[in-house]
C-alpha cells in the first residue's frame, strides 16, 4: 500500500513539504546574523511545519547550530514553561553525550525529581520551588547552560502567546531581561494569535518591543501547491486533471491544513484520476464526517451569533461589516449587533479578524466549517 503523502501532522521531510524557501532562507538569514525572529500566521498555515522544515535543513546542512524547539501550548505557569524546556534538553541531549552529562550535574543543583516514561524513554522533571526567586534562578540556569555550549543553540518557542496566561507577573519581563544577556542563543518566538503576539513584540511599554523580526507567514503559492499536489499524485501513478486541481486550490482557499486534508481524502478514496467529480466526493465526505461537531457548535451559540456566522460564511469574506448591503442581504439588525456578534465570534475563535490598513476582513476560522455552513443553509 502506498503511504499517503498529504500529511496531517507533524513533519516527515522536505519532500512532502511544500515550498517556504523564502521563509526558511529568511530564518537563516536571521539566526545567522544574529537576529530573533518572531513566526506568526493564523492557524494551521503551517508555522510548526516551518520550524521543523528550517531544522531539518540546519542540520542536513551541518549548519553551525543546535536547534531546539518546544511547545509552551500545555504551559500554564512559569513552573510548567521552565518543566517543558528542562526536559526538552534532556530529550535533546541524551544523558550519554557529554552535553547531557553536564546538562544533568546542572539540573541536578535545581533539586529536581527526574523520571523517565517507561515505554517512551521520555524525561519527565518535577522541581519544587520554596520562592520565586528559585524559579527565576531556574529558568535562567537553563538558559545560561544553552548559552554556555559551543555552537549557537536556536530555540524555538512555539505557542509563545502562551506566557500572557501565566499567573506570575513578571514572566514577560523576565524572559526578555534574561535573554538580552545571553549572545549565543537565537530564539524564534512562534504564534497564532494575532493580536496577542503583536501587543507582546510591538507594543512600545512591554519588554520584548522591538526586539524581533517578524515573519508573518502567508498562503502558499498558488503553482507551488498546484505543482506540489501533481507530482504526488502522479508520483503514486494517478493522474491529475488540471481542473481538478483548481477546485482543490479554490475550495480550500489555499489554507495550507485544509488543502493537505482534502488531498488527504482524496488520496485515500484511492482514484485512478483525481478529476472534479472525486473531488467533490472527498469534500462531501469530509463535511459530512465533521457535521456532528458543527451541529453541536450551534448550541453554544445564540441564534443571532450562529445567523451571523453562516452569513460570514456565505459571503465567504466580510470586508465592510456595518455595510448596508451586507445587513440587508442577512436581515441584521444593525450595525452594534454586527460589531457585537463579529467580536464574541473572534473571541471563541469561530471567526478570523483579519486587519489591514483600511479594513478588518472577517471569515470563519475553520473552513470546512465555513463550507459547511454554506452548504447546509
Ligand atoms: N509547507 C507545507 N507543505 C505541506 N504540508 C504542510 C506545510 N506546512 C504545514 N503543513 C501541514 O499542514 C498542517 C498544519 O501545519 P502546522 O501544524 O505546521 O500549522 P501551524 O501554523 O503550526 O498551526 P497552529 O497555529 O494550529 O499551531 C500540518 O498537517 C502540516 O503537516
Ligand atoms: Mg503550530
Amino acid at each position: 500500500m502506498n503511504r499517503n503523502p498529504f500529511l496531517l501532522k507533524g513533519y516527515h521531510s522536505p519532500e512532502l513539504f511544500c515550498d517556504r524557501e523564502q521563509e526558511t532562507r529568511q530564518l537563516l538569514r536571521n539566526v545567522l546574523n544574529g537576529v530573533d525572529t518572531t513566526l506568526i500566521s493564523p492557524r494551521k498555515y503551517g508555522k510548526t511545519g516551518l520550524i521543523y522544515h528550517f531544522f531539518h535543513h540546519v542540520q542536513t546542512q551541518n549548519l553551525p547550530f543546535e536547534p531546539l524547539y518546544i511547545d509552551i501550548f500545555p504551559s500554564r505557569s512559569l513552573n510548567d514553561f521552565i518543566k517543558i524546556l528542562a526536559e526538552a534538553i534532556l530529550q535533546r541531549f541524551p544523558e550519554k553525550s557529554s552535553i547531557g552529562s553536564r546538562f544533568l550535574e546542572i539540573l541536578k543543583g535545581f533539586r529536581p525529581v527526574i523520571t523517565y516514561d517507561p515505554i517512551s524513554g521520555t524525561p519527565q522533571v518535577q522541581i519544587n520551588y520554596q520562592l520565586s526567586s528559585e524559579k527565576e534562578h531556574t529558568l535562567q540556569g537553563l538558559l545560561k547552560f544553552l548559552n554556555d555550549q559551543e555552537k549557537s543553540v536556536v530555540l524555538a518557542i512555539d505557542e509563545f502567546q502562551q506566557i500572557t496566561e501565566y499567573p506570575e507577573d513578571n514572566t514577560e519581563a523576565l524572559l526578555r531581561s534574561t535573554i538580552q544577556q545571553l549572545h549565543n542563543i537565537r530564539f524564534i518566538f512562534c504564534g497564532s494569535k494575532h493580536t496577542i503576539m503583536a501587543d507582546i513584540f510591538q507594543d512600545a511599554k512591554r519588554p520584548f518591543f522591538s526586539s524581533t523580526k517578524f515573519i508573518s507567514l502567508d498562503k502558499i503559492d498558488f503553482e507551488r501547491y498546484s505543482q506540489f499536489i501533481i507530482y504526488h499524485f502522479e508520483k503514486n501513478q494517478i493522474e491529475v486533471e488540471p481542473e481538478a486541481i483548481q477546485h482543490i486550490l479554490k475550495w480550500t482557499k489555499r489554507h495550507t491544513f485544509y488543502t493537505q486534508s482534502l488531498c488527504n481524502t482524496i488520496f485515500s478514496l484511492n482514484p485512478e484520476i483525481v478529476n472534479y467529480d472525486i473531488v467533490n466526493q472527498a469534500c462531501n465526505e469530509i463535511l459530512e464526517n465533521n457535521s456532528a461537531t458543527y451541529l453541536q457548535y450551534r448550541e453554544l451559540l445564540t441564534n443571532s451569533q450562529w445567523d451571523f456566522l453562516i452569513a460570514v460564511a456565505k459571503e465567504g469574506a466580510v470586508q465592510k461589516l456595518t455595510s448596508a448591503k451586507f445587513l440587508s442581504t442577512y436581515q441584521i439588525s444593525g450595525t452594534t449587533t454586527a460589531r457585537r456578534n463579529a467580536q464574541s465570534l473572534t473571541d471563541k475563535e469561530l471567526l478570523l479578524a483579519i486587519p489591514d490598513k483600511k479594513y478588518t476582513t472577517y471569515q470563519v476560522y475553520d473552513l470546512f466549517l465555513s463550507r459547511w455552513l454554506e452548504r447546509e443553509y
